[in-house]
């Protein structure tokens, strides 16, 4: 089928290119020309395991064309609007700006019979709205919402075996294209067709959801600390239920990343405009104890060091989650330049994410070499669990820093073979 996709980032990108691989013909368009020409020169403007190999497949068999002209979708069947609705500055809320201008764009040269698709993460009643604009405008077209749930790390999984197809519309009957179009994707997943308000709230309350399971455990953190618990053993017992499940409730430096934060924000922003701030009430507290969590990192570290000043830490991991370069709102990176701030000389590796941690941070201290970043350290910081930090040889490891001390802000080390070797183990929410 011909289809395209409106907005080449994260998301984007991926669909575009896993749809080609499946033999669609798809149209990429961006008003970035320089991401555009990257994209068409086969190279990607991000990491993703997997993605860069597919893009090449489908780049030479010519299933995919990269424009920043928008008069190319006009003989498209389907075009998915991927745009991204970052927090707004200043604001809870989620800026709409390029998704309003892109859907504008779209119905302007999309022809007549096709279906325009959301795909971009919305305040509840935006599709809603852009329906009712749809309907002014005369055109014959139709509006779907579908959300996406591709985690980073693992997008083109989850793009090519999505575990679930949410299409809203405001009638059934106008989901049947991309009904099909699924079908042909992903023949197990199952449908879910919904309005615009469900299709919109599975997203925003499936995000909200994971944020609450992580947030909860990290105050079961506070308390462990305080308490003398261990908070991890607490996650593994309460976990082993499967009414709660262990996935999420691992306890750190808790979540980061381009969706999880400021989902909940913007979900509460539009809970307070609908007139519901009590009922989501709890997801400003599960922010706080997120940003908490961070602090207590911080805190640790400085009870460890006393004064910080000219003292070194060695940081390992600037991504805000392992197999990505995304530092976007990254625990890691907020810390690493606190204790900085704080007179520490930080020094940051991460295997894939330097130098977008560069530019979002530049005075820090970096480098590529694991062992560099940990020479003469006074403390190890491991704040993303890349495995190559995980399967560090704690005895090699030794013999270049300075003091044998390592805080474990995600709870994943070995920690008896550290403590045979000789290490002093920092946590949070655990004696060690
Ligand atoms: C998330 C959702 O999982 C995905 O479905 C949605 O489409 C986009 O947002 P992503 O941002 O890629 O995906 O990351 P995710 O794997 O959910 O992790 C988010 C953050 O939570 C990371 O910083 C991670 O380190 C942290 N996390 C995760 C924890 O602190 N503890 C856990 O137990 C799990």
């Amino acid at each position: 089928m011909k289809i395209s996709v409106i907005g080449a980032g994260y998301l984007g990108a991926t669909h575009a290119i896993c749809m080609a691989s499946l033999g669609h013909e798809v149209v990429v368009v961006d008003i970035d020309s320089e991401k555009i020409a990257q994209l068409a020169g086969g190279a990607l403007p991000f990491f993703e395991p997997g993605l860069t190999e597919l893009l090449k497949k489908v780049g030479e068999s010519k299933s995919i064309t990269f424009t920043t002209e928008i008069a190319a979708i006009s003989e498209s069947a389907i075009h998915f609007l991927c745009l991204g609705t970052p927090q707004a500055s200043g604001q809870l809320g989620a800026d709409l700006t390029t998704l309003n201008k892109a859907f504008a764009a779209t119905i302007d040269v999309a022809p007549e019979g096709s279906v325009v698709v959301g795909k971009s993460t919305v305040p509840v009643g935006t599709a809603e709205r852009l329906a009712a604009e749809l309907q002014e405008s005369q055109k014959s077209l139709t509006l779907n919402w579908n959300p996406e749930f591709l985690r980073e790390g693992h997008a083109v999984a989850d793009t090519l075996e999505p575990n679930r197809i949410v299409i809203g519309a405001n009638q059934e009957s106008d989901t049947a294209l991309l009904s099909d179009f699924y079908r042909s994707v992903a023949p197990n997943a199952p449908q879910f067709i919904t309005n615009f308000a469900t299709a919109e709230l599975v997203k925003v309350a499936a995000n909200a959801f994971l944020a609450t399971k992580i947030s909860f455990i990290n105050a079961m953190s506070e308390v462990a600390d305080v308490t003398g618990a261990d908070v991890s053993l607490l996650a593994d017992a309460i976990g082993i239920d499967d009414r709660i499940g262990r996935k999420f409730l691992g306890a750190g430096i808790g979540f980061g990343g381009g969706c999880l934060p400021k989902d909940i924000r913007a979900f509460l922003a539009r809970a307070d405009e609908l007139g519901l701030g009590d009922s989501l009430q709890f997801l400003r507290e599960f922010d706080l104890i997120n940003q908490r969590a961070r602090t207590r990192a911080v805190a640790l570290a400085l009870k460890e060091l006393g004064d910080p000043r000219g003292k070194k830490v060695a940081v390992l991991g600037a991504a805000f989650k392992p197999e990505s370069d995304d530092v976007r709102d990254s625990p890691a990176l907020e810390i690493a330049e606190t204790l900085a701030t704080l007179g520490a000389n930080v020094v940051v590796t991460d295997p894939r994410a330097l130098e977008n941690a560069q530019v979002k941070v530049p005075d820090l201290g970096y480098s590529e070499s694991i062992t560099e970043a940990l020479r003469g350290a006074d403390l190890v910081m491991h704040l993303t669990e890349w495995s190559e930090y995980r399967e560090l040889d704690p005895l090699e490891v030794k013999k270049v820093v300075k003091n044998p001390i390592i805080f474990d802000g995600r709870n994943v080390l070995d920690v008896e073979s550290w403590r045979k070797a000789g290490w002093k183990l920092l946590a949070l929410g655990r004696t060690l």
